[in-house]
C-alpha cells in the first residue's frame, strides 16, 4: 500500500505541471470560446441558441437557389451515373424517389455524395450556392479559412440504430465530439439541413455544463451505452437540427444524429477557421489539405 501511494505521489510530482496546465487549457478554452461565440453571435446577426451554437434562417431566396443547384446535381446524377430515371423533379418528391436516393446513398464516401466527372459542373453550382447563402451572414471579417468544396449528405433512413452501434464504433449516431475523429480543436463546424421529408434524421446538439479533461480524448474502444451515460451528467439543453437553418458549433460540441423514422435527410457542412485565434485552441491548429483561403472558396 505505502509503495503504491509512493508510486502515485511521484508521478503527480513528475507530471504535476502538465495536469495544471492541461487543466488550465480546458478551463480556458471553455471561457474563451463562449466569448467568441459571443462576439460572432453579435457581428453576424446570429442567434447564440446554447453558449456554443449558433443559429440562423437561410433567407428563402438562397435557399431555393441551392434546391435547384441539388435538383440539379441529384437529377443528373440519376441519369448519368446510375442510368435511371427520376420521379422529377427529385427534391418535391423524396418520398417517390426514395428508392433511387438509397441507390445513390451506396455511392456515398463517409455520408457525401461521390462527386465525379459527370456532375462536376452541378456539384460546383452547388457549392457557390451554399457559399452565396452563407455570405449572407456577413462573416466575412471573423473566417480565415473555409473547406472547399462543402460536403454534401443524403441520409437515408434504412437504418437500424442497433446494427449501427455494433459495427460502427464512431458512428455519428452516437454522442460525441469531432475532435475525437481528429478535428482540429480551433474549427468551427458549419451543417446546414436541406431538406428532409420529415422523417429523416436530425442532428441534436447538447450544450456542456463542464468540459471534464477525460472528455478531450476518446481512449480505448467506444462504448455507445458507456458514453451516452457519461454525456447525461455533462449535457444539458438539448437543439435538434431544422431545414434551412445553419448550425455553427465548434470541434468541442457534443452532437448526434437522431433518426425520427425511415426517411431522407439532404443536408450541407463544411468547416471553417476563425481568423481569430484563441491561446487556449488547442492541440495546434493545422491547417486540413481541402481549405481555401476564404476569399478564394467559390470555384
Ligand atoms: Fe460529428
Amino acid at each position: 500500500m505505502f509503495k503504491i501511494k509512493l508510486k502515485f505521489l511521484s508521478y503527480m510530482i513528475k507530471n504535476f505541471n502538465e495536469l495544471v496546465s492541461d487543466f488550465f487549457n480546458i478551463k480556458m478554452s471553455q471561457h474563451d470560446r463562449k466569448q467568441r461565440f459571443a462576439q460572432i453571435a453579435h457581428k453576424g446577426g446570429l442567434k447564440q441558441t446554447l453558449p456554443l451554437l449558433l443559429t440562423k434562417s437561410i433567407s428563402e431566396k438562397n435557399l431555393q437557389k441551392i434546391n435547384r443547384a441539388i435538383t440539379a446535381l441529384l437529377e443528373k446524377y440519376a441519369r448519368m451515373v446510375l442510368k435511371k430515371e427520376p420521379i422529377c423533379p427529385i427534391i418535391d418528391n423524396l418520398d417517390e424517389n426514395f428508392d433511387l436516393l438509397k441507390e445513390m446513398g451506396k455511392k456515398l464516401v463517409g455520408n457525401c455524395l461521390e462527386i465525379c466527372e459527370e456532375v462536376k459542373e452541378e456539384s460546383k453550382a452547388f457549392h457557390n450556392a451554399v457559399c452565396d447563402a452563407f455570405d449572407e451572414l456577413n462573416l466575412h471579417n471573423e473566417i480565415d479559412m473555409i473547406q472547399t468544396p462543402v460536403n454534401l449528405r443524403l441520409k437515408i433512413g434504412d437504418f437500424d440504430p442497433g446494427q449501427e452501434h455494433v459495427y460502427h464504433p464512431l458512428s455519428t449516431s452516437k454522442p460525441h465530439i469531432d475532435i475525437w475523429a481528429g478535428a482540429p480543436a480551433s474549427l468551427a463546424i458549419c451543417i446546414v439541413e436541406l431538406m428532409n421529408d420529415g422523417q429523416g434524421a436530425k442532428i441534436e446538439f447538447s450544450e456542456m455544463s463542464s468540459f471534464p479533461k477525460s472528455l478531450a480524448k476518446i481512449k480505448g474502444s467506444y462504448d455507445g451505452r458507456k458514453i451516452t451515460n457519461f454525456f447525461k451528467n455533462f449535457t444539458k439543453n438539448k437543439i435538434l437540427s431544422e431545414v434551412g437553418v445553419w448550425n455553427i458549433v465548434d470541434a468541442y460540441t457534443p452532437h448526434q444524429t437522431v433518426y425520427p423514422g425511415r426517411g431522407v435527410r439532404i443536408s450541407a457542412d463544411f468547416r471553417l477557421s476563425w481568423k481569430d485565434k484563441l491561446v487556449s485552441d488547442f492541440p495546434e491548429h493545422s491547417v486540413p489539405s481541402d481549405f481555401k483561403k476564404y476569399e478564394d472558396r467559390k470555384l
